[in-house]
């Protein structure tokens, strides 16, 4: 067994990244705004699902102060079929705040403070569109942390711990220069190759620093607690 290695996975991530809608070239500065609308979209919605709402709704709103001087009919029209309309309505409430202050804030608890933002959500955007090295923590991150280190205590009860181990995958220099991308990794990783049935460990990067799979049980984590 070897420690995770933030070198690796980004290694991976340079030659294996998505090409996502809301994803902007190595190099390239990240529009908050839009890293912020493609993660409320994402938050109960698969990728899939999103990437035509959020085409047509940056056509209707390019900008925060667009989205913040629209009318709360045209919103909810664009929103119309993701569903969880108190997404639309914290979105538009969060736009007004935001386009006041000038734009949004880059730290964790002022992320936190505006509405329809939570912890994950900050933690996103804060990685994703300023750099901040942290890593949010959602489904499919939990899952490679159960994996990584075969975490054997099922979800819910587990979800503090996983997410304190995922914490510690981004202690190395590559992946605090790299903060972005590290967490874009994560989510490309879980949902590319850490998926939730029939993981695809032959070609993970991360195989050999992998408890679950060197007992043979990668497929199995997370355990689910019984409802
Ligand atoms: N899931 C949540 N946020 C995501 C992102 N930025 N890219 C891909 N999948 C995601």
């Amino acid at each position: 067994m070897t420690t995770p290695s933030d070198r690796a996975l980004l290694r991976w991530y340079d030659r294996h990244r998505r090409v996502l809608p809301w994803r902007v070239l190595p190099g390239e500065t990240a529009d908050p705004y839009r890293v912020w609308l493609s993660e409320i979209m994402l938050q109960q919605t698969t990728v899939a699902a999103v990437k035509p709402y959020y085409a047509r709704f940056l056509a209707a709103f390019p900008t925060i102060d667009a989205l913040a001087r629209a009318g709360e009919a045209d919103v909810f029209a664009a929103w119309a079929g993701l569903g969880y309309y108190s997404r639309a309505r914290n979105l538009h409430a969060c736009a007004k705040l935001v386009a006041a202050r000038g734009g949004f804030p880059d730290t964790i608890a002022g992320l936190e403070a505006l509405p329809g933002i939570g912890p994950y959500t900050a933690r996103a955007v804060a990685a994703i569109a300023f750099g901040a090295p942290v890593v949010p923590v959602d489904g499919n991150v939990e899952r490679v942390a159960a994996r990584l280190f075969a975490v054997a205590e099922p979800v819910p009860g587990a979800r503090p711990r996983l997410a304190a181990l995922a914490q510690t995958l981004n202690t190395g220099a590559e992946a605090q220069a790299r903060a972005s991308d590290f967490a874009q990794a994560l989510f490309d990783l879980g949902a590319t190759i850490c998926t939730p049935r029939s993981p695809a460990c032959a070609l993970c990067p991360w195989r050999d620093a992998c408890a679950a799979q060197a007992q043979g049980i990668a497929a199995e984590l997370p355990l689910r607690a019984p409802k």
